[in-house]
């Protein structure tokens, strides 16, 4: 499959993805996953109205047990972090629930979520998500309007091919603010720019970034000549403010991206797959590979 169809089979993804049954209640959920795959954990941990627990190292926290639940997501399922705490977790007497497309992962556990393989592990995500999402939240998940919002992106195509002119001349600085409960999309955003457009990219989110990098906004750059992203608009009307008040006190301008379905899960995939969508334009302005992480691949071999 060619890689802009791999990248646009979200909705696809989200639509054939099914949830899986929990044994019994949990202390603490506890995501362990890296990259494209650890983004999973991040983004449902704003959705989950139960306590999470974020590992994206080699080991698990001390407080972690039986009384708590490890989700195991790695696309591969040959992740070495991943592996690590996967093996902590079972030798802690942890339910496991795995989500993958094969490797190691699936044969250390006895309950795996299997995803279709054969794609980039950051252009599977609505094969990883969607199923940690109905799973905990199905109630709030209508797939028909995720997708509605999904389809209404791919109308956008005349901005999103603006705006990654803009970013590729050096006027939009890939600088990604967010807010509750898309902090971690922020945070995929930079991940698309890193991985599909191969440039530096950064994120941060509201209200925390009123406290450092409103700083540098304010004294770093020519404020005529710069833009930088911000999701639009907040649930929270005080974070409104601070994004309209952070423009005034800084002089820095904010290029909103307007997430515009009615439910927040519909927005969370609207704004999921405009940066994707993004990232991979950027990709084509400046005329690299998108799919191609190949020094991803070369340190994970050179750390056998
Ligand atoms: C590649 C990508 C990477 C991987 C990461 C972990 O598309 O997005 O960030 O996701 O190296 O590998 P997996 O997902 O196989 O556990």
């Amino acid at each position: 499959m060619d890689y802009t169809d791999e990248v646009m089979s979200l909705p696809a993804q989200v639509l054939s993805s099914a949830p899986f049954e929990l044994e019994r209640g949990y202390r603490h959920i506890v995501f362990s996953g890296m990259g494209g795959s650890g983004v999973v954990g991040r983004i449902a941990s704003e959705f989950l109205s139960v306590p999470v627990v974020l590992v994206d190292d080699y080991s698990l926290p001390e407080y972690v047990g039986k009384e708590d639940l490890l989700i195991s997501i790695s696309y591969s399922g040959n992740t070495e972090e991943t592996i690590s705490v996967t093996q902590m977790a079972l030798e802690r007497g942890m339910d496991v629930v795995a989500i993958t497309s094969g490797g190691r992962l699936s044969s250390m556990v006895r309950k795996v979520v299997k995803v279709p393989g054969g794609l980039q592990p950051r252009a599977a995500l609505g094969y990883m998500l969607t199923p940690v999402l109905e799973t905990f939240i199905g109630r709030e998940f209508r797939k028909e309007r995720v997708v509605e919002a999904m389809r209404s992106v791919e109308g956008r195509q005349e901005e999103i091919g603006g705006l990654a002119k803009e970013i590729v001349s050096g006027r939009l600085i890939p600088v990604i603010y967010g807010f509750s409960p898309f902090r971690a999309v922020a945070y995929r955003w930079k991940t698309q720019f890193n991985e599909n457009a191969k440039i530096m990219a950064y994120s941060n989110y509201f209200p925390e970034l009123n406290h450092n990098d409103t700083v540098p906004l304010k004294g770093t750059y020519r404020k005529e000549e710069f833009k930088f992203l911000v999701f639009w608009p907040p649930e929270d009307p005080r974070i409104g403010k601070r994004i309209e008040v952070t423009e005034q006190v800084t002089g820095s301008r904010f290029q909103r991206i307007e997430a515009i379905s009615v439910d927040r899960v519909s927005r969370l995939f609207e704004l999921i797959y405009y940066g994707d969508l993004l990232s991979l334009r950027v990709a084509h302005e400046r005329k690299v590979d998108p799919r191609d992480v190949s020094v991803i691949e070369e340190l994970k071999g050179r750390l056998l």
